[in-house]
């Protein structure tokens, strides 16, 4: 059964359309062409065979103009050079403002091809079309589009809503496993902020959740994407609540960014929620059982949950200063007081915290989560 979630954005009265569902890639072409007269699919090189030239197929024959744009698969390409490559690949073939971009992929997709239908001829229609399991329940999501510079992550980038988000289950097939878990890193972030009943829900089936058994993936996906849409409706720009969405990022994007992206996202993140659910207990916030929990559901989905080396403490510290949530280059961190509960902090939802126990934090990582 196909499911609809609205996102609302209060502050330019714009809403658009999640659809949920199984089969769905093949059958958009009545409403992509009320959007636009061409459309240019922007994806990476993996999908492009999967799925890219399927629908380019299927969208042609229905009549409409289409093109397909690829570019190779994997975090490092998720900057400024490929988005220029593209950019010029489009104007080459003469696409204007009456251009829809349909980004097809994981979350590298939707953010580049996001930003470039944000800023290509001043802003043109988008629709996302995830094909990760991370790209449904997050990226997609909310409008956060950007590129990584040698600086940090994602520095580079916009807010830009699509016109709708396509879902499509059956696609998850061809997804490998360690992508499915990286995917479900993101699922349990969004259950340890909001919602311990999606938490419960992910522990106690995370056998079907791998095989991907569609009724339980599909109730797992809809509240994951729920929970996000929410909060983006709350708090689009990022000024308070939407930084829940950053549990286990001050820590994972740092890990991303010293392990030069071989770390990926969701592994990355899988330590980033541990050391922080780590630094909720040294606060005597969380209690120690919660935390354990914590570590065992992340296990249950074959997270490695193990750095590839020690890091200096310092090395760390210092690329945290750039996280967004940084005040005046000291990180603040999401802070949970029980599974589901995050602490609000009066409207900020995150707080500072002494350094020494950041270092004890980090220490503790060093240790208990390397494999050397
Ligand atoms: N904008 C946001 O709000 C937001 C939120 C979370 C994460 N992100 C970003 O998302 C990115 C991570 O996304 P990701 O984990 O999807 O990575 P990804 O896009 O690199 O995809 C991971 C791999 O899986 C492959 N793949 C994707 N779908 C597949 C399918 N159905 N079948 C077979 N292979 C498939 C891709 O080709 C790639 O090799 C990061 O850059 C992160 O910063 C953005």
């Amino acid at each position: 059964m196909t499911q609809k979630l609205v996102c609302k954005i209060p502050s330019s009265s714009y809403h658009y359309e999640i659809e949920i569902g199984s089969g769905l890639l093949n059958l958009q072409t009545p409403y992509l062409n009320s959007l636009a007269s061409r459309f240019a699919i922007i994806t990476d090189d993996k999908i492009a065979s999967l799925y890219g030239e399927q629908l380019q197929e299927c969208l042609a024959f229905s009549g409409l103009e289409v093109y397909l744009f690829s570019f190779p698969n994997g975090e490092q390409y998720k900057a400024r050079g490929t988005k220029e490559l593209l950019e010029n690949q489009l104007f080459e073939k003469g696409l204007g403002r009456d251009t829809c971009v349909i980004a097809l992929g994981g979350g590298v997709v939707t953010d580049i091809a996001g930003y470039i239908a944000a800023t290509y001829c001043r802003g043109i229609p988008l629709v996302m079309i995830p094909t990760s399991l991370l790209g449904m329940v997050d990226a997609s999501i909310g409008g956060k589009t950007g590129v990584n510079v040698p600086y940090g992550k994602n520095m580079l980038g916009c807010i830009y809503q699509p016109k709708k988000i396509v879902i499509d289950l059956s696609i998850l097939k061809s997804l490998p496993k360690k992508e499915l878990a990286n995917g479900v890193v993101e699922m349990i972030k969004h259950g340890l902020i909001a919602d311990s009943r999606l938490f419960e829900d992910l522990n106690s089936h995370s056998n079907q959740i791998l095989a991907l058994d569609a009724a339980i993936l599909q109730k797992a996906i809809f509240e994951s994407c729920r929970i996000k849409k929410e909060i983006i409706e709350q708090d689009e720009k990022e000024n308070g609540k939407r930084r829940l969405l950053n549990f286990g990022h001050t820590i994972g994007h740092a890990l991303e960014r010293l392990t030069q992206y071989s770390l990926p996202h969701g592994e990355a993140v899988a330590i980033g929620l541990l050391v922080e659910s780590y630094l909720s207990v040294k606060l005597e916030i969380l209690n120690p059982t919660s935390f354990d929990r914590i570590k065992k559901i992340l296990l249950q989905y074959g997270l490695p949950l193990q750095l590839p080396s020690q890091f200096p403490i310092q090395t760390i510290l210092d690329a945290m200063t750039l996280d967004k949530k940084s005040l005046k280059g000291q990180p603040r961190f999401i802070i949970i007081n029980a599974i589901g509960s995050p602490l609000a902090y009066d409207s900020s939802y995150c707080t500072c915290v002494e350094e020494s126990l950041i270092k004890n934090a980090l220490h503790w990582m060093n240790d208990d989560l390397c494999c050397h």
